[in-house]
């Protein structure tokens, strides 16, 4: 069985793609920081970072490992750059003198755009600490042989620390609480359930490049509240759009248009996105498939 090392195990996304779902034809380790994981590492050290690939010798590398916190990478820019940048630049260096040469995915994000929609490869916008970091992170991860997927993702967190957009929508839903949705924020994010399937693919291709990774028709995130409330038949009456521009608060700047064009990706491995809209009816019965349980 081919070997993957999974860096960032215990987070959103890893803790999906680690749960015994998805990656069935290969040997998981899972690596963190500090959570209940194969093995705990500090991708910052860089002599750690070196022996823990000799020492697992992996044939494929996900790194998962960031800070995702917008507002906290504004506000503590050192420790941003440490765990964006630093982390994949100790990777990086230990795969190149490493013998086994794995294949790495590096997942980024959405958020180095800032256009009017339909964001190609190319258009980068940074507008906040958080893309800077990350944008600099894709700089270290693409003189490998690599791919870098450009993403945002929804669904039900796996993830005992870490809850998602969607985890934090049905917990205010069903208490009736007022929740404040962004009016003005455009994006398509894809389901983790497809993100997972779409790795596996990537997996066996191995193509090189960055890539946008999404879903067709994306909305405000006002929409996509409303969408989701509606896929769970929940009262959406407490659902309040306003405008991120009249929030004062946040520490971040936040962009205003993330929407990716995925035709690169759709192009380069033949496969069709699915529509946001189904993304959301999806995640939308990990919710009620939940309920059952109880
Ligand atoms: N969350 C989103 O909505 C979103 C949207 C778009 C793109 N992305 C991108 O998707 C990827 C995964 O995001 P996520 O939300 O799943 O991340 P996350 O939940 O914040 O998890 C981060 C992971 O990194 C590990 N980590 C942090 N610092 C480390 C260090 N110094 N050394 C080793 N491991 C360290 C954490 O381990 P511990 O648990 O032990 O601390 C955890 O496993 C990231 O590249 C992110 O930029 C996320």
């Amino acid at each position: 069985m081919r070997k993957i090392l999974i860096l960032g195990s215990s987070g959103l996304l890893g803790s999906k793609l680690t749960s015994g779902q998805y990656l069935k034809k290969y040997k998981i380790i899972s690596q963190s920081l500090k959570s209940k994981t194969h093995i705990n590492v500090d991708l910052e050290k860089f002599n750690e970072v070196k022996k823990m690939i000799n020492l697992t010798n992996p044939k494929i590398i996900i790194n998962l490992v960031a800070l995702t916190n917008v507002d906290h990478c504004e506000k503590f820019p050192v420790e941003a750059y440490n765990i964006n940048v630093n982390t994949i630049k100790n990777l990086v260096k230990a795969i190149e003198t490493s013998s086994c040469k794995p294949y790495l995915i590096h997942v980024s994000t959405d958020q180095v755009y800032d256009g009017t929609g339909n964001c190609k490869e190319k258009d980068i916008s940074l507008s906040n600490y958080y893309s800077f970091s990350k944008y600099v992170g894709e700089l270290f991860a693409c003189q490998l042989k690599s791919i870098i997927l450009r993403t945002n993702f929804f669904g039900k967190s796996k993830s005992v620390t870490r809850g998602s957009l969607t985890d934090w929508l049905y917990s205010e839903l069903t208490k009736g609480n007022t929740i404040n949705v962004f009016e003005d924020i455009w994006f398509n994010p894809i389901s983790m359930h497809n993100f997972c399937k779409i790795i596996e693919i990537v997996i066996e291709k191995q193509f090189e490049g960055i890539f946008n990774l999404g879903s067709h028709y994306g909305m405000t995130k006002a929409s996509f509240a409303f969408h989701f409330a509606k896929a769970l038949n929940l009262s959406n009456l407490n659902l309040k759009p306003i405008k991120v521009s009249n929030v004062s608060h946040l520490n971040a700047y936040r962009p205003k248009n993330m929407m990716m064009n995925l035709t690169k990706f759709e192009n380069k491995f033949k496969v069709n996105l699915p529509d946001l809209i189904d993304e959301i009816n999806l995640v939308a019965q990990e919710y009620r498939d939940d309920q059952k349980k109880f």
